[in-house]
């Protein structure tokens, strides 16, 4: 399962050398296992138990076509928030009847974009969003298929960021006003209803907010059919948590294959899944380089050229990334660094007080479970270069997606001749 072990005292990919990937690879870089990605959306599909059901691969998560590919090639559709996301996807080759479309803030543009895609359908998180489809159907003069995503009320647990369940949150519609909202979208010419939405969070390892959410959907589902709702599409949204600490207890994925195949098996509807985290995460190690060694009274610190533009997620979240040495004989004596990057913020750190062997200046270190929702929140921040990003398969690596260069950046900026 794992794709990243050492051999010999070195780090591999499957079985390519890290350190032979940076002898040819600007550092820092992703790294990601073909395997692994292809590994997870097995587990995933077998874990699952049910006559009709689309695993929709949540592009947000990371969106290289590379990537969408390699699930594309497996089956898998896609959840989209963007026009660009929905360009993504088509172009990785996923059927636009497997896109669902989500998101609070979709433009004209946008819904005109799909309509015109043949998406699956829309998961509509508000009523206005509701007469903007209904407006830009008519335009063209379609029924678009929509779901109405609903918020259940629901604590998804872990961190609050990342928790889009609640009553307070911006997504979705009150769950407590599901039925009127429905009635009032059958009443609205160019809008079709063929299903129900929600989704609570991101990183749940628990079952428990999936059963509740679960069991209060398909309460509202069975109060909407008596009324002659038509729905035959049940989107379960994504949220699937994984292992990020050595510690820590991920979702049980066959538990959740279990439960959704029990819960939804006689319902009669189409299920769509949309994992991202689940599917990614633990599939890429961010390789950097340690540039300096610093020693202070207070601290010890490993300074490496990638930073928080890279990689956000330590200090955006708070979330916790396992950092090892691409040699394992370096974990000899361990000291406790901070390992920090090269950009003008305290908040540029990737791990604090973490026990690091007896690593020098120009040694690599990997960033772990960096797959997901990692080059995707990158930026050039202190006009820093995009970094490379590198496909493993086996004994085999290309990169899948260039560098932008500093100059290219620079390049984009345009100086009125009136200045
Ligand atoms: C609507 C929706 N679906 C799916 C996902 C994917 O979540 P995860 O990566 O936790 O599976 C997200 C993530 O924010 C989302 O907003």
């Amino acid at each position: 399962m794992n794709s990243f072990n050492y051999k010999n005292g070195k780090l591999l990919v499957e079985d390519v050398n890290v350190s032979d990937i940076a002898e040819k690879i600007k550092t820092p870089f992703y790294c990601y296992s073909l395997n692994h990605l292809k590994e997870q959306y097995i587990r995933l599909d077998e874990s699952i138990n049910l006559e009709d059901y689309e695993i929709c691969f949540s592009i947000k998560s990371n969106s290289n076509q590379s990537i969408i590919k390699t699930f594309s090639k497996l089956g898998s559709g896609a959840d989209v928030v963007s026009i660009g996301e929905l360009k993504r996807a088509l172009k990785a080759g996923i059927p636009s009847k497997k896109i669902v479309f989500s998101g609070v803030g979709k433009t004209s543009e946008e819904i005109r974009f799909a309509i015109q895609s043949d998406i699956l359908m829309f998961n509509v998180e508000s009523i206005s969003e509701l007469k903007k489809i209904s407006k830009e159907s008519e335009y063209l003069n379609v029924q678009s298929n929509i779901s109405l995503r609903i918020n259940p009320d629901i604590s998804a647990g872990g961190n609050e960021k990342i928790s889009t369940g609640k009553a307070q949150d911006k997504f979705g519609i009150d769950w407590k006003s599901a039925i009127e909202s429905y009635d009032f979208a059958a009443n609205l010419s160019g809008i079709k209803i063929i299903g129900i939405d929600f989704h609570i969070g991101s990183q749940i390892n628990q079952i428990k907010p999936f059963e509740e959410s679960l069991d209060l959907l398909i309460g509202i589902i069975g109060e909407l059919r008596k009324k002659g709702h038509e729905i035959k599409v049940f989107d379960v949204g994504g949220g699937l948590g994984v292992q990020y600490h050595p510690e820590e207890k991920p979702l049980d994925i066959n538990k959740y294959g279990k439960l959704l195949s029990q819960k939804l098996g006689a319902l009669k509807c189409k299920i769509v899944i949309e994992p991202g985290r689940f599917l990614t995460a633990n599939s890429a190690i961010l390789v950097t380089k340690i540039i300096y060694v610093k020693n202070t009274d207070k601290n010890n610190f490993l300074i490496v050229d990638a930073a928080m533009n890279d990689f956000i997620r330590p200090t955006l979240y708070g979330s916790y990334h396992q950092i090892i040495t691409i040699n394992e004989d370096k974990k000899g004596n361990l000291s406790k660094y901070d390992i920090v990057g090269p950009v003008c913020e305290t908040g540029d750190y990737f791990a604090k007080k973490i026990p690091i062997g007896n690593v020098e200046e120009e040694d690599l270190l990997a960033i772990k479970s960096v797959g997901a929702y990692g080059s995707v929140l990158s930026s050039n921040y202190n006009t820093r270069a995009s970094i490379n990003e590198i496909l493993v398969s086996n004994d085999k690596f290309e990169i899948i997606r260039d560098r932008i260069e500093d100059e290219e950046i620079i390049s984009r900026d345009k100086v009125p001749d009136w200045i």
